[in-house]
């Protein structure tokens, strides 16, 4: 109990994320702890990415939060020696102020909403460099399948256009409103292969995060992009048509 108490009350980014894996590794080690619908979009991933390979372009997340996805991608493109270069954008000091069209269950006001503001690049770049089991065996990510982690802070609006590359293959798109998604969609559409994929983690929650379904139809449907359901993810995809 001390223990989980120090790690609720740890101010250290750092120091939360050991004390957490210390937990997990000493007390929770012969219990399952993944629940089924992160098993099964962890299998949704890596079954997208594994048809991938052909399609030119480098992985892009946009709003990295904590990291719990981008390492997902980072074992994915490694599993599949795909050696492409994953972009993690994100402010790293929360979330902009929120606009009219994200009023929902959620957002009340045009106010920044609270929250994943207590991640830095480095404590992201700290986990994956460190991504050893408790009796030590070797990470399946190698130090190149880290160097392939290329983590840019600040706001969307001003960073994507100086630093996305040409080509995007994967976009993982996880910003929750309005503007963001805007922001995204407009700069990444255009660098979108053929053949490539791009993920929105809240487009299906449409009573929390309205504003993101807002700006997928403004922006998506005039297009002829329509959003499908994906079964193993849960979650709606655009496959780019080659
Ligand atoms: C729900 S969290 C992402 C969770 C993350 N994908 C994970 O696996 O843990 C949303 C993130 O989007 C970021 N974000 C939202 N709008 C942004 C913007 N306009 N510019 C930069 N970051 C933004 C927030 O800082 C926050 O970290």
């Amino acid at each position: 109990m001390r223990l989980l108490d120090d790690h609720i009350r740890a101010n250290d980014p750092l120091e939360a994320y050991k004390l957490r894996r210390h937990l997990l590794d000493k007390y929770t080690k012969s219990y399952p702890t993944l629940y089924s619908h992160e098993a099964t979009r962890i299998y949704g991933f890596f079954d997208l990415f594994k048809d991938l390979k052909s399609v030119p372009g480098d992985l892009v997340e946009c709003g990295v939060g904590r990291g719990r996805f981008l390492t997902i991608f980072a074992f994915a493109n490694q599993f599949f020696q795909m050696n492409r270069d994953l972009y993690g954008f994100d402010s790293f000091q929360g979330f902009p102020v929120a606009s009219k069209q994200d009023f929902g269950t959620r957002v009340k006001k045009e106010e920044k909403i609270t929250g994943w503001d207590d991640v830095t690049p480095e404590l992201i770049y700290h986990i994956l460099g460190h991504d050893l089991d408790a009796e030590g065996s070797k990470s399946t990510l190698d130090e190149q399948g880290v160097k392939r982690v290329k983590l840019i802070p600040g706001y969307f609006n001003e960073t994507l256009e100086r630093n996305l590359p040409e080509r995007i293959a994967f976009l993982h798109l996880d910003a929750d409103l309005y503007q963001s998604t805007v922001d995204v969609l407009q700069a990444c559409l255009p660098r979108m292969s053929a053949g490539g994929v791009l993920v929105f983690d809240e487009l299906h929650e449409e009573e929390k995060w309205p504003g993101v379904k807002q700006a997928v139809d403004e922006i998506c449907h005039p297009l002829g992009l329509t959003p499908v359901w994906h079964k193993a993810l849960q979650r709606y995809i655009i496959h780019m048509v080659k």
